[in-house]
């Protein structure tokens, strides 16, 4: 009779929605409590809880022998040891957010059925038996499923359920180029715009990133200099800007690949190497001793280097806006840091026309005003003087303005 009361009391305040702190606590110390499991309930010596995990938008312990509807937000809790659920707050909740850390394992979340396991199922089987005369119907398939890469829930799903095999069929050097090529456009689909994507790869495969830095490495050192070998280049490059974070570390071996592919005169794969090596500069503080940290061991020349890289690049008149904008920032953030850096003539002359051409834009009040471009039309304005020339230029120019 007693038993049955505490359990209804402590039934109540569960219901109130009281903090299910104390209660975990109480169930940690009888770990070893038998479970009596019932049609719809599981019952311990303290309490009767639903047998089916009840979500709601609040974080909750998952109690012993719970079962977990699919869908859900699953985490550890780090300050209680308690593994917790709770329903997915995005729009698209209908897809199982990959557990951050489960108390049991810390590998690579379960693979289990998918909306298109068959296909990779089939795709499997043809790459185990002989990918090069199954070449052909293997790139069907990938080009079947990939208008599925591109959607965000699917995309994640692809990633999620077969990124072992993409990696593989990506990575490996014996599989034929073609589909190297195919099964890297895959990723690179499912990675555009879908940050959660990019994330799962970045945390459960971290050598992802470098192991492509050394197809790069191979393909930069073959002497074959072939279509399909250039073009699976430019798809790894992509790749990487998918990947590559702001903070991320690069290694003297992935400076080098990109110091080497910027050697190969395609345009394309320059402006590719460009986007990467803006990552590098313009985070914040990325000086002399930030290299240095990152374990360049001469920071002047390489960012002499690449500053005139970008100075060369940024004047192509095939340079669209958003490169533009990008490489010139990261000049703008190699001058600034590095104020030894010597900038070309030609840049300057180059500046100056765009400088002109930008004043007039703003001035004209005849374009809608797109705020992001006004204010980097103002930054490279100011740049002029204050960064790439004499600041007291600037002094002067705008005391007369005032005038
Ligand atoms: C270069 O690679 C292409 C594509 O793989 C191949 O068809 C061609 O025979 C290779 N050329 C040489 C000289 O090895």
């Amino acid at each position: 009779m007693a038993r049955l009361r505490s359990s209804l009391l402590i039934g109540l305040l569960a219901g109130l929605a009281l903090s299910t702190t104390t209660l975990s606590k109480h169930q940690d110390d009888k770990e070893s409590t038998q479970l009596h499991i019932g049609d719809s309930q599981i019952c311990n010596e303290f309490e009767c809880y639903p047998k089916v995990f009840e979500a709601s938008s609040l974080w909750q312990e998952i109690k012993p022998g719970q079962h977990l509807p699919g869908g859900l937000d699953v985490r550890m809790n780090l300050e209680t040891g308690v593994r917790e659920a709770k329903l997915c707050d995005d729009e698209h909740n209908a897809i199982p957010n990959i557990p951050v850390a489960i108390p049991e394992s810390d590998s690579i979340p379960e693979t289990s059925m998918h909306e298109f396991t068959q296909d990779f199922d089939v795709i499997r089987k043809l790459i185990d038996s002989d990918p090069e005369s199954n070449l052909e119907s293997v790139s069907a398939k990938l080009e079947d499923l990939m208008e599925f890469a591109h959607d965000y829930k699917h995309g994640y799903d692809i990633v999620a359920h077969e990124f072992d095999l993409l990696k593989r069929i990506s990575c490996d050097e014996q599989m034929p180029l073609a589909l190297r090529d195919i099964s890297t456009i895959m990723i690179t689909s499912c990675t555009r715009n879908n940050p959660r994507v990019v994330e799962y790869i970045n945390k459960w495969y971290p050598d992802f990133i470098d192991q492509v830095y050394q197809r790069i490495g191979t393909l930069i050192t073959n002497e074959n200099r072939s279509d399909p070998h250039i073009k699976l280049l430019k798809r790894y490059l992509s790749l990487l800007d998918e990947l590559t974070t702001e903070s991320y570390e690069f290694t003297q071996f992935e400076l080098d690949a990109l110091d080497k592919a910027w050697q190969i005169p395609d345009k394309q794969i320059r402006i590719e190497v460009l986007e990467l090596i803006s990552k590098l500069f313009t985070v914040p503080g990325s000086d002399d001793s930030e290299l240095r940290k990152r374990g360049l061991t001469d920071p002047v020349p390489f960012a002499q280097m690449w500053a005139n890289n970008i100075q060369e690049l940024i004047q192509d008149d095939e340079i669209d806006e958003l490169h533009t904008r990008k490489f010139f920032d990261s000049l703008y953030a190699i001058k600034q840091d590095f104020s030894d850096v010597k900038i070309e003539a030609s840049f300057l002359s180059w500046l100056s026309r765009q400088v002109d051409e930008r004043k007039k834009q703003l001035d004209s009040g005849i374009k809608e005003r797109d705020l992001e471009q006004d204010s980097f039309d103002k930054k490279m304005i100011e740049s002029r003087h204050l960064v790439f020339g004499n600041p007291m230029a600037h002094k002067i120019k705008n005391w007369n303005d005032e005038l």
